[in-house]
């Protein structure tokens, strides 16, 4: 379909990186340093200086940062890691991949973000864990995790995977916790052409043993000292994020300015927009609105051209995959409700101030009848 408001918009995010990029592809393909080359070590570096964590480890995409940084913190069999319910699948898949078990609790009515009050009541005596997840590009209130983290010893793995950029207090997410994950899907802020992901944290060991298990656990050639994975970030894909990293704030600047314009123009209309963010801590990786007429607005909106979609229709615990723990609908009502009654407007920082007009003006007409 050709949309007239796409969500996303590629040839913007390459045409001023083009000409050197495919160079390197070009050096790349001819000199064949295709694993683990030159631009993965120097994007690692320099995305752990974006966040401000002395370690990144590249994966091969935001499900397997997940996976490997509980596995290399070690998690396992038995153990109980509490998340949101209001999140991508992946987020509790990786709970299930290394043997755990996820705990999974609602999401606050206003932020869409965890409710830390049901995470302390769910903590038991296997849980090790916590999983915040950043959701929509709006941090966390990391201080309050890290209180309830403290208080109860548990580890902190951050899902980052929406959010690259925004701040949780002064410090940016992903910097703070025992692990901060990352997607570079093609969908996300910052972009891979393909699949793609980090491990960004602060301890070195972590760090060794994370980059050691990323390599099918292979300290040099041919010596293993853990069972380990096949997941490294490619060098093509380093390439392609190395480029795009400098652009990101300019990117996330340009997503709040729409989404300032959209919270704007859309006040006063039977919406709710997700609330609590102060300056600098929503990046806007999507713009979820909540309303009673979500299925016949979003009929609207597509039959006008415009790419809104729903983000999460099926709340993880009603996922047929997580059958067997047992959840059942109505056990947490508040993502029940929002997976019935938001939808995600395109936003991506390409976008004209007509397309945005566009939108809004198909927002207000639907609700003028
Ligand atoms: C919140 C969240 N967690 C995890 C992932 C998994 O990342 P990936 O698709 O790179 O495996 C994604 C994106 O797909 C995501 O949005």
């Amino acid at each position: 379909m050709n949309w007239i408001v796409p969500r996303y918009d590629y040839p913007s995010q390459i045409s001023d990186i083009e000409a050197t990029l495919l160079a390197q592809m070009r050096d790349l393909l001819n000199g064949g340093q295709y694993i683990l080359g030159q631009a993965v070590t120097d994007f690692e570096r320099e995305f752990a200086t974006y966040i401000g964590t002395k370690h990144a480890i590249g994966v091969n995409s935001g499900t397997d940062a997940l996976i490997l940084a509980l596995h290399a913190l070690g998690i396992g069999q038995g153990d109980e890691v509490i998340t949101v319910t209001n999140s991508f699948h992946a987020t509790a898949l990786a709970i299930v991949r290394v043997g755990a078990i996820p705990v999974l609790v609602d999401c606050k009515p206003d932020t869409f973000l965890i409710d830390l009050g049901q995470v302390e009541q769910k903590i038991s005596r296997r849980t090790r864990a916590v999983i915040v997840v950043h959701l929509f590009g709006q941090s966390v209130d990391m201080a309050a995790v890290h209180d309830l983290a403290k208080r109860n010893g548990l580890l902190i793995v951050e899902d980052c995977a929406q959010a690259i950029g925004a701040l949780s207090g002064e410090k940016k997410v992903g910097s703070t916790s025992d692990a901060g994950c990352w997607s570079f899907a093609p969908s996300k802020n910052l972009a891979a052409a393909g699949d793609a992901g980090a491990v960004t944290l602060n301890n070195p060991k972590l760090s060794d043993r994370l980059s050691h298990m990323r390599h099918f656990g292979q300290t040099r050639q041919n010596e293993h000292r853990v069972p380990g994975y096949n997941s490294r970030l490619d060098t093509i894909q380093a390439l392609v994020l190395r480029n795009k990293l400098p652009c990101v704030d300019k990117w996330g600047a340009a997503r709040v300015r729409i989404a300032s314009i959209y919270r704007e123009r859309l006040d006063g209309l039977p919406i709710a927009f997700q609330r609590g963010a102060r300056t600098g801590e929503h990046v806007y990786h999507l713009f979820q609105i909540k309303t009673d007429l979500r299925n016949d607005l979003l009929s609207h909106l597509r039959r006008r051209g415009i790419d809104a979609v729903v983000r999460y229709p099926t709340p993880i615990h009603l996922q047929e995959a997580f059958g067997d723990l047992g959840y059942r609908t109505g056990d947490l009502p508040v993502s029940e409700a929002l997976a019935e009654h938001s939808l995600c407007l395109p936003l991506h920082p390409a976008m004209t101030d007509d397309q945005v007009g566009f939108v809004c003006a198909s927002i207000h007409s639907f609700f003028s009848g």
